[in-house]
């Protein structure tokens, strides 16, 4: 009797070891998000810095709902170790995705590897990281950023006149952005008269851009041009012109990048010369590359974005459609 109830014990508490082993394991915590059909995407955005960033996170969490997918979104406040904070979350929360946009290009390989190890693939949108391996990303969708530079140093160097002195406000340090379109526009300038005589980081803000100016007024004799990595940094440079009694499109030309709608009606209205287009509107592409993805389907390494560029006439005739 004594054998035959021990042997039922056991019986029982093995059974129930191999249950708590299923339902505990690594397998079943992911499968219950797979196989229900939905998507879980993790998205660690940079911050909220400025007008192209509202329309960006607009257009993610809008397509993320268009496409039934479950969006668990964080915001980076311009700081690495917060992505890398959030990335590593959503790795824990066994997420289908990751997608981000990296803050910096550089210091991304720990974190990737981990969600490669957790067999997590990975998205860059917007931003590209600095990296030797390929392989801890699916793809790259977003904009050139050398070529947005370019085209803000060749419509300059066809309409400088008698302008040489240009001061750059520079987008944050170390991000894409900042360096390629940079890069781009000292291409496009290269043996010309025009002459960078100063240049700051004004952190893709209207504040920073606003402070670097005022600063540059009071340090540099002779200013003839802005070129502002972002809208928002040459509104910030409008301000300080202002108070310093010149006029913005006239005493200084200014260029920018994004073309959101603060940046269109001041390009509209004379205030701003030229502006590179640069879309946010990556949130569509975004979910249908990730749907690729997680079907197994190629993807092409890179997707690049069309964009175009506006004079203040063009502006006056686009503003009306501008949806951000
Ligand atoms: O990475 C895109 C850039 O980031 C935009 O040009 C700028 O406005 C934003 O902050």
């Amino acid at each position: 009797m004594l054998k035959k109830i021990t042997t039922a014990a056991v019986a029982v508490m093995l059974a129930a070891l191999t249950a708590c082993g299923s339902g505990g394991s690594g397998d079943a915590g992911s499968s219950g998000a797979k196989d229900d059909g939905k998507i879980t995407m993790g998205f660690a955005q940079v911050g909220a810095e400025s007008g192209w960033r509202t329309a960006n996170t607009k257009s993610i969490q809008e397509e993320a709902a268009a496409a039934g997918i479950d969006l668990k979104f964080s915001d980076a406040q311009q700081k690495q170790e917060n992505q890398i904070k959030a990335i590593r979350s959503y790795i824990q929360q066994k997420v289908d995705i990751i997608a981000f946009s990296p803050v910096v290009e550089t210091g991304w390989d720990t974190v990737l590897l981990e969600a490669k190890r957790a067999n997590i693939p990975v998205i860059l949108t917007d931003r590209a990281i600095d990296s030797d391996d390929t392989t801890l990303y699916k793809t790259f969708l977003g904009s050139d950023f050398v070529l947005e530079g370019k085209k803000a140093g060749e419509w300059l160097k066809e309409n400088a006149g008698t302008a040489k002195n240009v001061v750059e406000l520079q987008g944050t340090t170390g991000a894409a952005p900042a360096i390629d379109r940079k890069k781009g526009f000292e291409e496009a300038i290269a043996g010309t008269d025009l002459k960078i005589v100063a240049t700051q980081t004004g952190d893709f803000t209207r504040s920073g851009g606003k402070q670097v100016m005022e600063a540059f007024l009071k340090s540099v004799p002779q200013i003839d041009v802005v070129y502002a990595h972002n809208d928002d940094m040459g509104l910030g440079a409008i301000e300080a012109i202002k108070a310093a009694g010149k006029v913005p499109g006239k005493d200084i030309k200014i260029i920018t990048v994004d073309a959101v709608k603060d940046g269109m009606t001041a390009l509209a209205a004379g205030e701003i010369n030229y502006i590179v287009e640069c879309n946010p509107l990556l949130g569509k592409q975004l979910m249908d590359l990730s749907k690729k993805v997680l079907a197994g389907e190629e993807v092409p390494p890179r997707v690049v974005t069309e964009e175009s560029a506006f004079t203040s006439e063009q502006a006056k005739t686009e503003l009306p459609n501008r949806k951000y």
